[in-house]
């Protein structure tokens, strides 16, 4: 008889968990010191938080390790951190990076802007175009990077050729799940090697803590860690302790997130004053079949272009009462963003079009208020 997997809250709540023992808290301490006393004669077992390796961030490690299926996992201070760590520790001055160009405006320009001075070649492509990362490979490529789905278009890029490639002539692939989570993908299982996700969105899930997250090999992660520790990317324990806590409610957050959308999506879909509608879930989306076998859900992400374009998206913006514009995303909180002020701001509208974000675009984070509500919320702004 085959093993049953654990399920993902019983890992989100236990995961790692010792014995118990009466008296032992049940929601777990918060050690929020920068210093502990340490042994005369050896730096063995030196604490400092900046080391990472102080209690709430151990415990909430080990819970993401087990929740990507991973060997290890490491918490940083932000997703940005996280994606910056891992690949200084995947790439040398004189390395080739091949990376989507479909990713996280932040992401772009890390990789584009501060890797290129660092003497790392990076090549971005089209992840929608047929067998454009063999094409596009060199014997220095050390490195793919994608992120699925992508932020803000909500395209879904099937990491399943991308990794037989990456099998094949053994390079690293590094995937950004932020827009996932856990609970609709774990990229491993889909022969991702190194997962990264901004924790400050569905892990954290309540817009109240800024966090990263690396998961991948031990020696891998060894190695995050030591960048981690120079590059001063370790998150405060108390980011760690509301990341513990989140991460509890996060398989309930993202079902109910998965399901709002899903409805909103089709909701949207049917009215005339709602030019197009982007979510994976609906058979129409370019990325359907892909999102089909690849998710376990579709996400609480989706885009819509109003009509009217950016003068449309403008009073629709300004109409809504309870769905906020706020640039972040993930969490209980529905949040809305108008990438061409946000994420995509430094590129211009020629660039944004051509990434299919055009001016008008608008990216709603699906909370997990009464769906009922929100589309009542969205109703009345349209009018
Ligand atoms: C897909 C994705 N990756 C990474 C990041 C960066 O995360 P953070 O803001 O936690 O640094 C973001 C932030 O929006 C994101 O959407």
């Amino acid at each position: 008889m085959s093993k049953k997997r654990i399920g993902i809250s019983t890992i989100a709540i236990h995961g790692g968990d010792g014995a118990h023992h009466a008296g032992d808290p049940v929601a777990p301490a918060l050690v929020q010191s920068v210093n502990f006393v340490q042994e005369i004669g050896t730096d063995a077992g030196l604490l400092y938080t900046r080391y990472g390796n102080t209690p709430n961030l151990e415990r909430v490690q080990k819970r993401l390790a087990m929740l990507e299926g991973a060997e290890a996992a490491l918490v940083l201070a932000s997703g940005m951190g996280a994606t910056a760590c891992a690949m200084l520790a995947l790439l040398r001055p004189g390395d080739h990076l091949l990376a989507s160009n479909s990713i996280y405006g932040g992401t772009f320009r890390l990789l584009t802007e501060e890797f290129t001075r660092h003497g790392i070649d990076v090549t971005l492509v089209d992840p929608f175009e047929p067998r454009v990362w063999r094409k596009r490979m060199r014997k220095e490529t050390r490195a793919l990077f994608v992120e699925t789905p992508v932020n803000p278009t909500c395209r879904v890029v099937d990491l399943k050729p991308i990794s037989y490639l990456t099998k094949e002539v053994g390079l690293a692939l590094v995937v950004d799940s932020t827009f996932a989570s856990p609970v609709n993908l774990r990229p491993l299982e889909h022969g991702a090697d190194v997962v990264i996700h901004s924790g400050t969105k569905y892990l954290n899930g309540h817009h109240d803590a800024m966090c990263g997250v690396v998961a991948g090999t031990e020696p891998f992660i060894a190695e995050v860690l030591q960048k981690m520790v120079v590059w001063g990317q370790a998150p405060d324990p108390f980011a760690a302790w509301l990341l513990e806590r989140g991460l509890k409610t996060l398989e309930v957050r993202v079902q109910r997130q998965n399901e709002n959308a899903l409805r909103i999506a089709h909701w949207c879909a049917e009215r005339k004053d709602i030019k197009k509608v982007h979510y994976p879930g609906l058979a129409e989306h370019p990325d359907h079949s892909v999102a089909k076998a690849m998710l376990d859900g579709y996400g609480g992400m989706l885009a819509i272009e109003v009509a009217g374009g950016a003068k449309g998206a403008e009073r629709f913006l300004r109409r809504l009462k309870l769905i906020r514009h706020a640039a972040s995303l993930g969490g209980v909180d529905s949040l809305v963003s108008e990438p061409r002020f946000s994420s995509h701001a430094r590129l211009s509208s020629d660039e944004r079009s051509a990434l299919g974000i055009p001016d008008g675009f608008l990216r709603l984070s699906i909370g997990i208020e009464s769906a009922d509500d929100l589309i009542a919320d969205i109703e009345q702004a349209l009018k």
